[in-house]
């Protein structure tokens, strides 16, 4: 299938919709400090609605179009480009407290998603394996632990953020691994995966993760207004929250990424369904693979496509079955040298 976006023709590509927003110190303490930062009116409440309006018509079982949704709408593309989250990602990797204080600054979209609450759901408890590309790591390595921009679409009233685990407390609640977590060289630990494609009943209070006592004093939550942004370490453990209802809550999910990120996981962890750039000096280029260039910038400007061009992608209805395998198949093996490694280390 063959996708061509046009840059910049949209309503989401108007300045005047949009205002820039400034990180504070207060938010940078407590992203560093706990994982997650609440960014009160990012986005003018009629954007907000505008997404929605865009989002609601997607069918919820059609998982091709839930995901990566910059390859399938311009006007979420003109977002992501022209939107202010690409300038908030931005701020973050320059933030003192990162790794990525001293690089250029830049920001580019990595994958996307939405998300729908409804019926008593919750996807349970995880970290997330794209984003978490050394394991599970503290929210100063914003080069492998990739934060998310959450943007919940609601047009009046609130609704409950996603739940993320404290990351001090997180940490204090280790006794010796405490030091490795904090240096950034903690193990993925997967055998705590509460979703349901894992078979697994999500209806837990919290993570249970051999090793370590977490409770429910543990969990950040915050209610959210339209037009507000939850920043997160995904490589904390998450979840959303359970659903209150009466409506169907829909939410966006971009994760943006520092010019120095290289995908370590195959590219099935950000597409599963196969894309290629066929766009002229990218072409051939897979989407998700090393430094993933197919991805577009957000920031800065002179690295942003050009208003009036074009990305062409190529995109498989449903993934290839030997993409799939050699996907699984690599990812196991890394999972278990890891292991290894870890083990033996000294
Ligand atoms: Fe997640």
């Amino acid at each position: 299938m063959r996708l061509v976006r046009q840059v910049g023709k949209t309503y989401f590509a108007r300045a005047e919709i949009y205002e820039a927003f400034t990180l504070t110190d207060r938010h940078r303490d407590e992203f560093f400090r706990d994982g997650a930062a609440l960014l009160k009116g990012v986005l003018k409440p009629e954007v907000v609605k505008k997404l929605h309006e865009q989002l609601l018509p997607i069918p919820e079982w059609d998982s091709e179009k839930r995901l990566n949704l910059w390859m399938q709408h311009d006007e979420i593309l003109d977002f992501y480009l022209f939107g202010p989250l690409g300038d908030i990602a931005r701020q973050v990797f320059q933030s003192p407290q990162a790794v990525t204080s001293l690089l250029p600054p830049t920001a580019q979209l990595q994958r996307d998603f939405i998300s729908t609450r409804s019926h008593n759901s919750t996807n349970g408890w995880h970290i997330d394996r794209t984003e978490c590309q050394i394991g599970d790591q503290p929210s100063k390595f914003l080069s492998t632990a990739l934060a998310r921009l959450s943007v919940p679409l609601i047009a009046e009233g609130r609704v409950r953020s996603t739940q993320v685990i404290n990351q001090s407390k997180y940490a204090a609640a280790m006794s010796e691994a405490r030091e490795e977590y904090f240096a950034g060289k903690s193990m993925y630990r997967r055998e705590g995966r509460f979703e349901r494609l894992f078979l697994w009943d999500p209806n837990i209070n919290v993570p249970v993760l051999p090793g370590l006592n977490l409770n429910e004093d543990m969990i950040m939550e915050t209610w959210m207004e339209p037009g507000d942004v939850v920043l997160f370490n995904t490589c904390l453990w998450h979840r959303s929250p359970p659903w209150v209802g009466p409506g169907l809550e829909l939410g966006l999910h971009p994760t943006f990424a520092p010019s120095n990120h290289i995908s370590h996981d195959p590219p099935m962890w950000s597409d599963t369904k196969a894309s290629w750039c066929l766009t002229d000096e990218l072409a051939g280029k897979t989407i998700g693979e090393g430094n993933s260039s197919c991805f577009p910038y957000a920031y800065p400007e002179d690295k942003r496509p050009k208003v009036g061009s074009t990305l062409t992608l190529k995109r498989r209805p449903i993934g290839l079955p030997r993409h799939l395998a050699f996907s699984w198949v690599s990812v196991q093996a890394r999972d278990m040298l890891r292991k290894l490694y870890f083990l033996y280390r000294g």
